[in-house]
């Protein structure tokens, strides 16, 4: 549970900031926005030791028009907000658990109204999405952030759920989605749905799990689709009995399924391995015969809040990810695969990142941050709040497997980071790291811009919020030629 003192406190509130403070410069062709999802805690949780991961879904914007920027922050009011708003008080029980809800919320047997769409944002068709894996997406206005419900794409969509972690296939626009546990509480069924550039629906593919497991993420090939089985199992027994959704089986192998794009389910083919926590990917890419998956990869549980099946307690030394690159031989006759650490030095933080225009295609740079235990960390200033100090961002070259690094400063603490092109057609890995910092020692949150091929020269400029913002999960930037945000709230205020 967050302290009251920490920058995971509840901040409950909105917020619009015209023409923010700025430290240094927004470079000029960074015209588009940083919308950034995760959730806040309308009302404190019915359990104290429940996942962050149940927090009511907040949205926040960082308009960049001409070296100006814009902050506007929302609720994301999915009909749970709304209710809990109406009582004054939380409803709802442990994470993805309704049975543990006040009854007449609870919706067992539609538990997607229960959404908290408070994981990421994706665009389609001109449509902004607010999504979590437990139900379709949130549709946002992306004018004024406000929700506009559950959308289904006309009724079309085949699924309960809806990764928080869709693909867009750069050559062909098409919006690459899953759901799993896609037919209810605990079911075996994942559903593929391939959605195209205009928002409409292509394909469906319905295929089985060997196990019902946590499939936060996955990854796209121009060929193949990878879904990662692993750790995280759930059944039907333990949800009736009021725990939470998740628990780690340090027994359980982990599975990779490979299917082809085109595929149908009996095309799909599983390969297993050692137990792993494959929660985010960064990228995949076929080659012949070969699929090969990059990804930080954990050891074991990497949340203290899923238990262990076992009872064992939470080892942090054994939840570090590690950057690995997995190695499928589709022509293998056996089930097995290569695993290999690319940097078995450096522990990292799993919210990674690639250049999105080479999703699915050999990307040669990963972004993600790290500590940095060499960098200078000032503990008096920081306060007693900071419960970890992840203070750099890493360009991984993932062909000389060298990395440079930005440090973000002696009392910040950075969020996902961000890759953003100089330009349309500029070559992989030319841009900007973007980002926001949690600055304990002033207690605010700025947005940070580096460029990407020079991340050790420090920070281009710095967005400073007054206030700590709503902690972030995922964030993503889209260029005004990718959505329309309409006018800036600046250009607003002058009408
Ligand atoms: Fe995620």
């Amino acid at each position: 549970m967050a302290q009251t003192s920490d920058f995971f406190a509840p901040q409950a509130f909105e917020a619009d900031v015209i023409d923010c403070q700025v430290e240094g410069t927004i470079p000029d062709g960074l015209n588009g926005a940083f919308v950034r999802v995760g959730g806040d805690w309308a009302y404190p949780p019915k359990h104290a030791d429940d996942s962050p991961f149940n927090q009511d879904g907040y949205i926040s914007r960082f308009r960049f028009r001409n070296g100006r920027v814009d902050y506007t922050g929302r609720w994301i009011e999915t009909e749970r907000y709304r209710n809990n708003r109406a009582a004054g008080r939380q409803l709802y029980g442990y994470y993805r658990n309704p049975y543990d809800c006040e009854p007449e919320v609870a919706n067992i047997d539609e538990p997607w109204r229960n959404t908290l769409a408070n994981t990421n944002v994706e665009v389609n068709a001109g449509r902004l999405f607010a999504l979590k894996e437990d139900a379709p997406p949130t549709e946002i206005d992306p004018v004024t952030l406000k929700s506009k419900g559950l959308f289904t794409f006309g009724g079309d969509y085949g699924s309960q759920t809806f990764t928080a972690h869709p693909k867009v296939d750069p050559a062909t626009g098409e919006l690459i989605t899953f759901g799993y546990e896609a037919t209810g509480l605990a079911s075996d069924d994942l559903v593929l749905t391939i959605i195209d550039r205009d928002g409409a629906i292509t394909r469906e593919t319905r295929l089985k799990v060997p196990y019902v497991s946590m499939i936060h993420d996955f990854a796209i090939t121009e060929g193949h689709v990878i879904f990662p089985v692993f750790g995280y199992v759930t059944d039907l027994e333990r949800l009736k009995a009021g725990k939470i959704h998740w628990t780690w089986d340090r027994e359980a192998p982990t599975w990779f399924g490979i299917l082809p794009r085109d595929g149908e389910a009996n095309d799909l083919r599983w390969f297993k391995g050692p137990n792993r926590a494959i929660v985010h990917t960064f990228n995949a890419y076929t080659r012949g015969d070969t699929v090969v998956l990059d990804a930080p990869i954990f050891d074991n549980n990497p949340f203290p809040f899923f238990p262990s099946a076992d009872g064992s307690e939470w080892d942090a030394l054994k939840s570090r990810a590690l950057i690995r690159r997995m190695i499928f031989d589709l022509n293998s006759k056996d089930d097995g695969y290569r695993e290999e650490i690319l940097f078995p030095d450096l522990p990292v933080i799993d919210l990674g990142r690639v250049d999105d225009r080479f999703m699915g295609r050999e990307t040669r740079y990963a972004y993600t941050s790290f500590n940095d235990p060499a960098q200078p960390i000032d503990r008096d200033r920081l306060g007693t709040g900071a419960r970890r100090v992840i203070n750099s961002y890493g360009v991984f070259d993932m062909h000389d497997r060298t990395m440079r690094s930005f440090y973000a400063g002696p009392t910040h603490a950075l969020q996902e980071v961000t890759f953003v092109p100089r330009a349309a057609d500029a070559d992989e890995g030319d841009g900007w790291l973007i980002g926001t910092a949690s600055n304990y020692a002033e207690m605010r949150t700025e947005l940070i811009v580096a460029d990407a091929r020079r991340p050790d020269e420090g920070a281009i400029g710095r967005v400073v919020l007054p206030f700590r913002a709503n902690v972030q999960i995922h964030g993503r930037w889209y260029s005004d030629a990718q959505l329309d945000f309409g006018p800036d709230a600046g250009m607003e205020s002058q009408k």
